[in-house]
């Protein structure tokens, strides 16, 4: 077993999505640096909204009461060495099935800290607009960002760029490069200490 996981959250609803093509590169970097990776599609699995119950917050020891396919994420995301969200620009931030499964990861608090801390994680994201201000990739970006400092998590790298059909990521190979090399450093560098 790799001593690195990298746990990809693909929240396109387009199989063939571009946000998805950047994580198969991703993937494939990775792998060929000797790092298992599991990319799983959200949008095909049952993920509920978080319903602020706080009985994940009561007990302490994280177990969310919502039964549906996080129960099976639960293990992988606190396994996971890397953990990468593949998501399209959607009104302006990220798509509604990724906030859903990230939303869910309050169940992951303790006391302690987030069982999330010291993980890497990496955003990647194709947006329609030809300008990340305008397309609002900047606030999906702003929201990782605080995220990752409020997990004590580190934001190991970003690949985003403009595409509108599905496939049209193609087009961009510098972009489809960068999502590799980013796969192999997720696959390389060793867990955070922070
Ligand atoms: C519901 C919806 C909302 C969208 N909102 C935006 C937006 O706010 N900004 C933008 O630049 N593109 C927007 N787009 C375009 C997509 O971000 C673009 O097509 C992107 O390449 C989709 O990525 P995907 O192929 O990974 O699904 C939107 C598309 C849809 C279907």
């Amino acid at each position: 077993m790799s001593e690195h996981y990298i746990l990809i959250l693909k929240a396109s609803p387009r199989r063939q999505s571009n946000s998805s093509l950047l994580a198969d590169q991703l993937a494939a970097g990775a792998s060929a640096a000797g790092a298992e990776v599991e990319s799983f599609f959200l949008p095909e699995m049952n993920i509920r909204p978080c319903d602020a119950c706080d009985v994940c917050q009561g007990s302490g020891d994280g177990q969310c009461v919502v039964q549906d396919d996080m129960q099976m994420l639960y293990p992988k995301l606190r396994r996971a060495s890397a953990i990468v969200v593949a998501t399209p620009v959607y009104w302006f931030t990220l798509s509604a099935q990724a906030k859903l499964c990230i939303d869910r990861w309050y169940a992951l608090e303790t006391p302690e800290g987030s069982a999330l801390r010291g993980k890497k994680f990496a955003l990647l994201m194709s947006y329609g607009d030809s300008d990340p201000y305008l397309a609002g990739a900047v606030n999906a970006i702003r929201t990782f960002q605080d995220m990752c400092r409020y997990l004590h998590a580190d934001l190991a790298g970003m690949v985003y760029g403009t595409a509108s059909q599905a496939g049209e990521m193609r087009q961009q190979p510098d972009l489809l490069e960068k999502a590799y090399q980013l796969g192999q450093k997720l696959a390389s560098s060793s867990p955070s200490l922070l």
